[in-house]
């Protein structure tokens, strides 16, 4: 309990502060990440603790510890950005996708193209997968999962899962979709190459890159949680116009758009937000 309020309570002196916005600074310029669009005070705790953790009083000693090695680095990086997935996370918001929205979207097209952003080790990207064999199964529907962390990625594209993964899977799902197999003593579950055939998991940064477009399904789900109110709402906007119209975009069971039309979505149900189909430029173009 004490450590857990002392992680709460972080000290923020002036010169901690200063100290902070140097480890930031250094950062940047030797990796590329910018903590500047992430949310302060989650980023500062988290790398605080980290860094306590560590044995060190300062954050700059702390970096040039990190940026001596560089699987020390990437591994910062990489629990920074915390990874905590699971297939058919949210059931009830999957079974909106399942029963509504894919439907919807399967009317209008034969093969849907999808995008898990932030897609960490693709339990998302995989339960998108079983949902659309399931519902339209052997056309040329692609999903794309995408994150910046390496690991998650090559893990996504193994498709092996956790039992801790699994306890959403609906049974019939499981026995149809995984095999069971032992790793390191562990039953683990990999998933059908009927499933991987419509998947592709790529290194994109939300943050920095350029986006890709022609999407009639975006899922973006806990990922912009640690992201400032600045960065989230260009976010939503590169989602937008990522986005074909009459495409949606899935958000996390915490996550909102406040001005979403504003941006010119509209939101049939929570957490889904459509792009019109008649998309109406007019007040965007005017702005
Ligand atoms: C909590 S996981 C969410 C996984 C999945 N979407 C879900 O809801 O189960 C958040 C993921 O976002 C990724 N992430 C954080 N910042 C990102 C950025 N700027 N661009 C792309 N991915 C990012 C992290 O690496 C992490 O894997």
């Amino acid at each position: 309990m004490q450590q857990f309020q002392s992680s709460l309570n972080v000290p923020k002196t002036p010169e901690l502060l200063r100290d902070f916005e140097q480890f930031k600074q250094l950062l940047k310029r030797r990796t590329g990440l910018d903590l500047d669009q992430y949310k302060f005070e989650q980023t500062y705790r988290r790398i605080y603790t980290m860094m306590e953790r560590g044995g060190f009083r300062q954050f700059t000693d702390y970096f040039h510890y990190l940026a001596a090695d560089e699987t020390r680095l990437r591994q910062f990086i990489d629990r920074l950005a915390i990874n905590v997935s699971e297939l058919f996370r949210n059931p009830e918001q999957f079974e909106i996708l399942r029963t509504q929205v894919l439907p919807e979207l399967l009317r209008r097209n034969l093969a849907l193209k999808c995008w898990s952003a932030g897609s960490s080790y693709g339990a998302e990207a995989y339960s998108i997968a079983i949902l659309l064999h399931e519902l339209a199964p052997h056309r040329s529907h692609q999903i794309l999962g995408t994150d910046i962390d390496a690991d998650v990625l090559s893990r996504a594209r193994r498709g092996v899962f956790a039992e801790s993964d699994m306890r959403y899977v609906p049974a019939e799902f499981k026995s149809k979709y995984f095999r069971a197999i032992t790793e390191n003593g562990r039953t683990v579950y990999e998933a059908d190459a009927v499933l991987r055939r419509y998947l592709r998991f790529e290194h994109h940064n939300l943050l920095s890159d350029p986006y890709p477009s022609g999407f009639d399904l975006i899922a973006c789900r806990n990922v912009v949680i640690y992201f400032s109110d600045e960065a989230k709402d260009r976010v939503f906007r590169a989602f937008y116009d990522a986005l074909k119209p009459g495409g949606y975009l899935f958000l996390g069971n915490t996550e909102r758009i406040f001005n979403y039309a504003q941006i010119g979505f509209e939101n049939p149900s929570a957490f889904f937000y459509r792009k019109p189909l008649q998309e109406v430029q007019q007040w965007r173009n005017a702005s």
